[in-house]
Order: C-alpha cells, then sequence, then structure tokens
C-alpha cells in the first residue's frame, strides 16, 4: 500500500478511538478538529504524491525539494545524480529550485530525449547565467532557440570541414611546442604540471583554429624573437609567451568555477548585489581578455589587403558588421569556443595518462600500433581511422571515467518518457556517465578494450550526445584526442607519481568530472623519454 494511504488509515483509526474513549459531544470537539486537521494535510500529502508516478524522494509538504536541492548544491550535480540513480533506479524525480527535475540513466529514456526536437533547450539559473553572460548568448545555455540556432551554424561550419582537416596539423605543431618547452612546466623534482600543459596545448591549438590572434605581448615577442633569434632571447620569448598564456588559462579556468557556482544557485541568494557582483567580477576578467582579443582580430581584418581563409571569429564579426549579431554575442560566441576544449578535452587527456600506467598492456598495444600506422614521422589526417586500438582507449576512457558525466535539457512540450508523462517546462538531466556503466557492455565497471571490441550500437554510448543539440564539437575533439595523444606517446611515457590512482585522486563531479587542483601532488607526471618505440618504458619508482 502506497505511504499515504497507510497514514489515511492511521488517521482514521485515532479518530475512531478518540471518539470512543470520550463519552460527552463537548469533549469530542478537539479530536474532530484534530482530524480534520490530519486529514486535510494528509489530503494534500496525497494529492502531491499522486500528482507524480515517477520513482523518488517523497515530497513530503515541500521537505523533499529542499532536501533534493540542498543534495545538488552541497555534493555536486554530477555526485547528486549518481546518488539518487543509484538508489531510486534509472528514471527518478528530484526537485531543483523547486522545479521537478527527472534524472534519466536508462538507453531509451536518454535516446529519446536526444533526439527529439521537444529537449533542445537547457536549464539553468536565469540569473546565474546572466551574470556569467551565457544567459541567452553564446551557444552552450543558450536557450533563446532562435538565436541558438542561428550562432550554432557558426560553430558547426567552423568544427566540421576544411577547419577539421587542418586540426591534426595544428594539433601536432602545437604538442611539439609545448613538449619543446617542457622544462617551464616542470618543477626542480622533474615533475611536470600535466594538467595545465596540456591546458595550454588545447587553448594554443583553439587558437590556431578558430581565432588565430596572438595572446596579449605575443606579438612583441614575436618581433623580439625574429631580430634576436640567439639563444638567450629565445627563452626569454619562451618565459614570456608562456606567462601571457597561463594568465589566460587561469582566467578561464575562474570563469569555469563562477559557472558551475552559479549554474543551480537560488534565486535569491543571487539577488543579494555584493554576490551576485563577486560573480559577475569573476567572469569579467575573462570577458575583457576576449574583448581584447576581438579588437586585435577587427584591427587585423580592416588591415588586410586580402582575407582568403575566413575562420570563426572573422565570420563572427563579419555577421556583426551585417548586423546579424551583436558584439555581445561575438565575444560569448569566441569566449566558448575558446573554453570549450580545456574544459573538457585536456582533463579527458589527464585521465587518459593515469589510466594507461593504471593498464600497462593497453600502452604497449598504443605503442605498437602507433610504430606500424605512424612510424617515425608526425601523424597524419589519413592516419586518424587506422588508430583503431587507439580509438579503443579513447572510447574506453570516456565511458569509464568520463568528464562530462550528464546532460542538462528541459521539456518544451508535454511528452511521454519510457510511459511516463512527462510535462512541459520539466527539467531534465541525462545521467550518461551511468548509463555507460548499466547497459550493453560486457565488464561495466571495469576498464577494458574488450569493451569496444565488438561493434557498439550509437545508444547505449553517447559521450557527445546526440541529435539537434549534441557536442558540436565531437568530430574536432576526437581528432585533437588522437594527434596531441600520438605525438606526446611516440615521445614520452608518463608516469603518474606513485600510488596516484583514478581512485586516490581527489575529484569533483558538480558540471564535470574533474581532480581538484590544490596542491594535490598527483596533478603533476614525471615525462620519460621513450627509449624504443616499441616498449613501454617502465617508470622506474623507487
Ligand atoms: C572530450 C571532449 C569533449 C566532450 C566529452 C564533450 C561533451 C559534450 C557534451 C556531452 C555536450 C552536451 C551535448 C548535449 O546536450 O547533447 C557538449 C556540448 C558542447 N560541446 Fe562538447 N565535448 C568535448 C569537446 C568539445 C570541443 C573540443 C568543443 C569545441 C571546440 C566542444 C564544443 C561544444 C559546444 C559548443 C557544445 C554546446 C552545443 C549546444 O548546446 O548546441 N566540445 N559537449
Amino acid at each position: 500500500m502506497h505511504f499515504s494511504s497507510r497514514l489515511y488509515v492511521l488517521v482514521f483509526i485515532f479518530a475512531w478511538n478518540q471518539m470512543h474513549v470520550t463519552d460527552s459531544a463537548f469533549s469530542m470537539v478537539p479530536a474532530v478538529l484534530i482530524t480534520l486537521l490530519l486529514l486535510f494535510v494528509m489530503n494534500a500529502l496525497w494529492r502531491r504524491a499522486g500528482k507524480s508516478s515517477f520513482p523518488g524522494p517523497y515530497y513530503l509538504l515541500g521537505l523533499g525539494p529542499v532536501l533534493t536541492y540542498s543534495r545538488f548544491i552541497w555534493t555536486g550535480i554530477g555526485t547528486a545524480c549518481n546518488y539518487y540513480n543509484t538508489k531510486y533506479g534509472n528514471i527518478v524525480q528530484v526537485w531543483i529550485q523547486g522545479e521537478e527535475t527527472l534524472i534519466l540513466s536508462n538507453s531509451s529514456a536518454v535516446n529519446h530525449v536526444l533526439k527529439s526536437s521537444n529537449y533542445t533547450a537547457r536549464f539553468a539559473s536565469k540569473r546565474g547565467l546572466r551574470c556569467i553572460g551565457m544567459d541567452e548568448r553564446g551557444v552552450i545555455f543558450n536557450s533563446n532557440l532562435k538565436l541558438w540556432k542561428k550562432v550554432r551554424t557558426f560553430f558547426s561550419k567552423a568544427l566540421s570541414g576544411p577547419g577539421l582537416q587542418k586540426t591534426v596539423g595544428v594539433c601536432v605543431s602545437a604538442t611539439h611546442r609545448h613538449l619543446d618547452q617542457l622544462s617551464d612546466f616542470t618543477d626542480p623534482s622533474g615533475q611536470v604540471d600535466v594538467l595545465n600543459l596540456l591546458r595550454c596545448i588545447v587553448v594554443d591549438i583553439s587558437n590556431r583554429l578558430f581565432l588565430r590572434v596572438p595572446f596579449n605581448g605575443q606579438s612583441a615577442c614575436w618581433i623580439l624573437f625574429t631580430c634576436l633569434q640567439q639563444t638567450r632571447s629565445l627563452l626569454l620569448f619562451i618565459c614570456m609567451f608562456c606567462s601571457q598564456e597561463k594568465e589566460l588559462l587561469m582566467k578561464i579556468h575562474r570563469y569555469f568555477q563562477t559557472w558551475q557556482t552559479v549554474l543551480i544557485q537560488p534565486d535569491l541568494f543571487l539577488r543579494i548585489g555584493w554576490i551576485y557582483k563577486k560573480y559577475e567580477h569573476d567572469a569579467k576578467d575573462l570577458q575583457e581578455a576576449m574583448d581584447g582579443l576581438i579588437e586585435k582580430k577587427r584591427t587585423e581584418i580592416s588591415t588586410s589587403e586580402k582575407l582568403d581563409d575566413f575562420d570563426f571569429a572573422t565570420e563572427l564579426i563579419f555577421a556583426q558588421n551585417h548586423g546579424e549579431l551583436t558584439a555581445d554575442d561575438v565575444r560569448q560566441c569566441v569566449l566558448e569556443m575558446v573554453i570549450a576544449a580545456p574544459d573538457t578535452l585536456s582533463i579527458s587527456l589527464f585521465f587518459m595518462f593515469v589510466l594507461l600506467k593504471q593498464n600497462p598492456g593497453v600502452e604497449d598495444k598504443i605503442v605498437q600500433e602507433l610504430d606500424a600506422v605512424v612510424g617515425d614521422r608526425p601523424v597524419e589526417n589519413g592516419d586518424m581511422q587506422s588508430l583503431k586500438i587507439l580509438e579503443s582507449f579513447i572510447n574506453e576512457s570516456m565511458r569509464f571515467h568520463p568528464v562530462v558525466d550528464f546532460i542538462m535539457r528541459r521539456a518544451l512540450e508535454d511528452d511521454i518518457i519510457d510511459g511516463y508523462k512527462v510535462a512541459k517546462g520539466t527539467n531534465i538531466i541525462l545521467n550518461i556517465g551511468r548509463m555507460h556503466k548499466t547497459e550493453f557492455f560486457a565488464k561495466p565497471d571495469e576498464f577494458s578494450l574488450e569493451n569496444f571490441e565488438k561493434h557498439v550500437p550509437n545508444r547505449f554510448f553517447q559521450p557527445f550526445g546526440v541529435g539537434p543539440r549534441a557536442c558540436v564539437g565531437r568530430h574536432v575533439a576526437m581528432v585533437m584526442m588522437k594527434a596531441v595523444l600520438v605525438t606526446m606517446l611516440s615521445k614520452y611515457t608518463v608516469c603518474p607519481r606513485l600510488g596516484c590512482t583514478l581512485s586516490t585522486i581527489r575529484q569533483t563531479n558538480n558540471l564535470s568530472q574533474q581532480p581538484v587542483e590544490d596542491n594535490d601532488n598527483c596533478l603533476s607526471m614525471r615525462f620519460i623519454p621513450r627509449a624504443m618505440k616499441t616498449h613501454t618504458t617502465p617508470c622506474g619508482h623507487e
């Protein structure tokens, strides 16, 4: 029997007893009043509980929404989703900011939402998004569908076709440039700050592909470099360049932290002026840096005699000149293109290095494949299809330890998902990380390339989503991960510190799953030059 109906029975028994233990009509009055009050409360509870047939925590006169929302704020969105799916199953209803929110982790429900045009909007705190410039701007959390469609075409164009063709060459060159400057990322004990190295590589790649503007001060360094070109000045150039690149990375990192902090914050909280201003200020740092880069790009466009190669930023600036986009739209699009990769791809690569050393047999296989397919030359576009073991490794890493663990959407119409009625306006979270561990795979809880030995149908593996609002950078992302890994692994074997494994590295899972960046030693690794290509050089931990 349902919990509320049991309570109804109890109330009835209580009323019956009261009427029989009292012997005067007068003394029955409080009993009747209490009974009526209890019936009223029970009725409200019953109606509320009956309204939704979804599994999940009880509404309990509003206590349920308070408790579920607190869990989301306290533990982070990803962690809370995993908790509720583990406790209540693959379809769960909770509340975020008092709004009904479904967490789905079975492939039929996830694919239904991903492929349907009923779910092309996302949910988040409007005030929070406004504070970081994402409300009805850019592409990632833009739920003004008309504007989202328009700007998404700019992203799609830049991330496919000729842009995609150029990616391998750019990745190889950017990775080499940073590996040549490895000492900039290495501490006196020989440990490399690998997460920041990867972020620098990835931001450099994004800049070369989509913006093509030297970061602040870089142009001055280029002049210095070409004039003096000898060893001491080269060192000076490298240091200046790196520090400016790192400064931009700090701003990206702060922006990301602010983004995940404000994303589902209570509106009331963000109405407090100084709190709102603080977050706005944290986001402004990066917005101003983007304004500076876009201004340089405008100058470059207006002074160049002939423009034959239109990159992402140029297309956006032209659209602004034709009145199709505002300056704020352009800035937000460029900003999102620049932050998309460091927040996802560099952290994915970081986890991959940890996984490689936890599975030395896999590293051996990858290195042998590199030797057979690529040999001593730099990796090329044509090699991408042939690197099958590397591809399985990347897929298995994204399945086993994803950076992007879930996808946020909002229902635009009433619908039925797996037999459940879903009302227009319902928030939806697709827990893809959990879906990847509960369905289809032979060894769901183990890291094993066997999981990708046979063909995996798309509906069981969606690390980038699918359908109209899928990751627009998914093809570029795969190419980038392959090209950066091949270039790094053909020169070095990367050794995490002894005892640093996926289960010991401290991590958070809020907007994405990532390592905690305090002075944790596990964030740095040793780069050992690979002695012979066909063999994995041991880490040689004492
Ligand atoms: C390992 C790397 C990456 C992973 C795992 C990843 C994953 C995702 C996921 C799951 C989504 C949400 C999809 C949905 O709602 O269905 C997304 C959205 C997006 N991703 Fe990626 N991504 C990665 C790399 C990139 C890169 C390199 C770029 C661009 C350079 C990019 C650009 C975007 C954009 C712009 C969106 C928002 C699309 C929209 O809302 O229309 N991503 N990504």
